[in-house]
């Protein structure tokens, strides 16, 4: 099963991804975590993409191209895939295409999350995000038993640079001009579906495999 999440920043793609990727037993691949890893090892990626991310820019085209190309040669992405996150442009878009083809592989669907914009501003808000390991929490929907840890690796819960207000409005901006578009760009070819992602963690999730069910991908 070839997989996309599309959607607004705070729309809840990560949350379910790593539900939905478990329960399907195929690779998580989210480019902002790859860029995160990046940016706290220093390597020369994360120093390129640490401006870029910080201020909710996006990372160049070419170089996300080339990040996720190297990802999806892996074995463990061979029998399937998730990416989150990516494409967010039109070029990323075309280069996933060409890529895969390449690859002889398609996309089954691409997941739409539609979150109204008031939704998405208290979901960024109230984000903590476990230093270890990328564990995601929310202060209010999906508090840590114990404040400031992670439930899974007890280590510290930070926020992250770009969920500060102005490089959220920043990051939404740039999503409405630049990943927006994608919408169509899936409608037309016919792999595009959409999830309500308002709703409880379960529910959303329920309504995902719903969505991957009728779009006849089965669990592998
Ligand atoms: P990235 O990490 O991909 O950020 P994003 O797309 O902005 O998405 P988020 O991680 O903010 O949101 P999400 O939808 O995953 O929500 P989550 O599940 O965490 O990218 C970061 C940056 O990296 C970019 O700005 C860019 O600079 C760069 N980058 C990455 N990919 C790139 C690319 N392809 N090209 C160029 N640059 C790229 O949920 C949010 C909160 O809500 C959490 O607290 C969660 O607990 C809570 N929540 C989730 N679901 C629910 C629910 N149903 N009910 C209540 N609360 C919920």
């Amino acid at each position: 099963m070839n997989v996309v999440f599309l959607g607004p920043p705070g729309a809840g793609k990560g949350t379910q991804a790593v539900r939905i990727s478990t329960c399907y037993r195929i690779p998580h691949i989210a480019t902002g975590d790859m860029l995160r890893e990046a940016i706290a090892r220093g390597t020369e990626l994360g120093l390129l993409a640490r401006s870029y991310v910080d201020r909710g820019e996006l990372v160049p085209d070419e170089v996300m191209l080339r990040l996720v190309e190297g990802r999806l040669q892996e074995p463990d992405a061979q029998e399937g895939f998730l990416l989150d996150g990516f494409p967010r442009t039109l070029p990323q878009a075309e280069g996933l295409d060409a890529l895969l083809d390449r690859m002889h592989r398609r996309l089954e669907v691409v997941v739409f999350f539609r979150v109204p914009p008031e939704t998405l501003l208290r979901r960024l808000s109230g984000r903590w995000v476990c230093r270890a390991a990328g564990h995601v929490y929310h202060e209010a929907h999906h508090p840590p038993r114990v404040p400031g840890r992670c439930d899974l690796d007890g280590s510290e819960l930070y926020q992250r640079p770009d969920d500060r207000p102005e490089a959220v409005a920043r990051r939404l901006e740039v999503y409405e001009r630049q990943t927006a578009p994608l919408v169509e760009y899936y409608r037309a070819r016919g792999v595009f579906r959409e999830v309500d992602g308002v709703g409880g963690l379960e529910e959303v999730t329920r309504r995902l495999c719903a969505i991957l069910g009728e779009a006849g991908t089965g669990r592998t």
